[in-house]
């Protein structure tokens, strides 16, 4: 399993500490959650905040946008050379030229759906896509309950995967512990997405990464 934490559950005055550390710790993608206060009803960070994580991190970032207006917050992000840009189907009205464009900037292009959203809704975008991000919580805030229904989904979308581009990777972003994790893997989940997991483990982000793992 691949683990992505989420620094939304870091402590923002130590931010870059709390990168090197999951980094050290062995995670495999740095998850950065840019929240517009207008698709989700929180507001967290831009690009100079994210430029200093991008410094500090020695893994990739998977910058996850729960915005309106992706494409304008792609070109924000785009020049930090992220791994990956993930946005939700939800919100684009353009999902395919937006993929086009994330991919000509040298990054790897993902697709997030809601907890409402089928996985159909994005089935012929799937060859042209490195990973779907899965919600199992409402987009906004970490710390929230992990919503069951996405094992089933993320089994009708394994099936999807397998027939049109069996390279894209599932991730799973929502609630995500130790003792989900085990469904999660049997439903074909590739990544998981651990805010609140990894940072208020009683026992460190190390040890926390290393019990996903
Ligand atoms: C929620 C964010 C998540 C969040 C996960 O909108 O997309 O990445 O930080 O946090 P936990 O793991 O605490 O649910
Ligand atoms: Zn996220």
């Amino acid at each position: 399993m691949l683990v992505a934490p989420s620094i939304l559950s870091a402590d923002f005055g130590y931010l870059a500490r709390d990168v090197e550390a999951i980094c050290e710790g062995g995670c495999d993608l740095v998850h950065v959650d840019v929240m517009d206060g207008h698709f989700v009803p929180n507001l967290t960070i831009g690009p100079v905040v994210v430029e200093a994580v991008a410094q500090a991190a020695t893994k990739p970032l998977d910058i996850h946008l729960m915005v309106e207006n992706n494409s304008f917050f792609v070109d924000l992000f785009a020049p930090l050379k992220p791994g990956f840009i993930s946005f939700h189907i939800e919100e684009e009205k353009h999902p395919h030229r937006l993929i086009q464009k994330i991919r000509a900037l040298g990054i790897k292009p993902a697709i997030v759906l809601n907890p409402h959203t089928s996985p159909e809704a994005i089935e012929f975008l799937l060859e042209d896509l490195d990973m779907v991000l899965l919600m199992s919580v409402n987009p906004g805030f970490g710390g929230q309950k992990f919503i069951p229904s996405v094992i089933e989904k993320a089994k009708r979308l394994k099936k999807l995967i397998n027939e049109r581009n069996p390279k894209c990777l599932i991730e799973v972003d929502g609630g995500v512990n130790d003792e989900n994790l085990k469904l999660l893997e049997e439903a074909g989940v590739d990544v998981v997405v651990a805010g609140s997991f990894v940072y208020k483990h009683p026992k460190g982000v190390k040890e926390a990464i290393a019990s996903l793992k």
